[in-house]
């Protein structure tokens, strides 16, 4: 019961304090938050500037960002803006408000269930030039409401040492078995770890996991499946044998980057941000990496643009989101920061997007559809990670996350 009435409480409270009546035509200065800007060159907080050297006084952006995880990005944008509505018409929103905000694919639509976004007009945004899969993340269940505008997508891909696998006469794995392969064969002889990734205790884990799973033909509906265990024996076992860099277990997008980035290993898995990254001054392997596709579909990643409930200039804040996923900021995102587009159109380009991104994209799936995905996401962690220290309970473990999410699911 507690567990109904709680959500209840929460969506009352937030729902105490939106912005006044005229705040849909506000006009005025605004807040932007991000997660931590790690693309090469910092493009987004480049792109705020561009932004305010163009805008009027009044209608300035402030850029704020959010710590680097998905996870903690949410937990701070829940925390204040639970604290505003606690605070309610007290405390001047304009204030304290973040007025637009980027969320996550995986929690867009449970955010806005939550009372803290306004709905938005397809049209204003030409949501319809957009890529379908990525607009779906951004409506509600129904399909009734659009609660943000798609901006940057995100998909995996398999960054490798060109210059290390060129030696040795050998193209990039395909399957997970050709990645266990040279990663185990190859990488020592070249004093490399072999593969590093995402496997810390965070939404980055529930993806990799995914990917693993979906390689080996399981899904994460059923990770009691035999397919299922035998991708998360997959990983297990890598880190047992040493294949898969140990160090994983506490690396995130950008630690494991930087391992990478550092010439430390000759396989990583991560996002498209990955590659200007790789290229830039302070990379040793500038030169020297090239990516493929993963051994297996992607996890659908990416990241909407939303306007806050508080928010008392949403006008401003709606131009400034069309400001960001218009064509041309688009087009640059995706050149200087690698950035996969939302537009449609803006994949006929030539040479803009990859063909590996394109495709990895394209045939990249939603982690596991559900409206309490948020406590889904959190029980897989806490067993996945559980299992990869212990490679012997990939099958009672995985028997009773089977368990534990049918509960969760119905909200037990
Ligand atoms: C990236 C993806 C996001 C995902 C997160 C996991 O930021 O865009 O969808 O949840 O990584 O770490």
């Amino acid at each position: 019961m507690l567990r109904l009435i709680v959500p209840l409480l929460v969506l009352v409270a937030a729902c105490a304090a939106p912005a006044g009546d005229d705040a849909a035509d506000g006009e005025g200065p605004i807040t932007f938050v991000d997660g931590r800007d790690t693309t090469a060159g910092r493009q987004v907080r480049q792109l705020v500037t561009r932004w305010n050297a163009f805008a009027s006084r009044r209608e300035q952006v402030e850029f704020v960002e959010m710590p680097t995880t998905t996870d903690g990005h949410r937990a701070q944008l829940t925390a204040r803006l639970q604290d505003l509505a606690s605070a309610g018409r007290a405390r001047r929103a304009d204030q304290d408000c973040y007025d637009v905000m980027a969320v996550d694919v995986v929690w867009t639509a449970a955010f806005a269930a939550a009372g803290h976004l306004v709905p938005l007009k397809p049209d204003e945004f030409g949501v319809d030039r957009m890529l379908p899969e990525a607009v779906k993340t951004a409506r509600s269940p129904d399909g009734k409401r659009l609660w943000a505008v798609p901006w940057r997508g995100d998909a995996g891909l398999l960054y490798y040492r060109k210059d290390v696998l060129d030696a040795e006469g050998l193209r990039p794995p395909t399957t997970w078995e050709e990645l266990r392969r040279q990663a185990t064969a190859v990488a020592g002889r070249h004093g490399l770890a072999g593969y590093v990734a995402q496997l810390s205790r965070y939404e980055g884990l529930t993806v990799n996991a995914a990917e693993a799973i979906w390689a080996h033909g399981g899904d994460l509906e059923h990770p009691d499946s035999v397919e299922a265990k035998n991708g998360v024996r997959a990983l297990a076992e890598g880190v047992a044998q040493g294949w898969i860099a140990r160090e994983s277990l506490d690396y995130n997008e950008l630690s494991s980057l930087d391992a990478f980035k550092a010439g430390r290993a000759l396989f990583m898995r991560n996002w498209p941000f990955a590659g200007p990254r790789l290229n830039g001054e302070d990379s040793r392997v500038r030169g020297k990496w090239a990516q493929a596709a993963l051994p297996g579909p992607s996890a659908l990643g990416g990241w909407n643009l939303a306007v806050s409930r508080c928010s008392a200039n949403q006008k401003t804040a709606r131009k400034f989101i069309r400001f960001v996923t218009g064509e041309d900021n688009q087009r640059l995102m995706a050149r200087e920061a690698g950035f996969a587009p939302s537009l449609r159109a803006l994949y006929e380009e030539p040479d803009l997007v990859s063909p590996e991104l394109r495709n990895s994209l394209l045939g990249a799936r939603v982690r596991r559809p559900s409206a309490h995905y948020d406590e889904l996401t959190s029980v897989m962690q806490e067993s996945l990670y559980h299992v990869l220290d212990n490679p012997e309970s990939v099958d009672e473990s995985m028997d009773q996350l089977a368990e534990e999410l049918a509960a969760a699911e119905q909200g037990r």
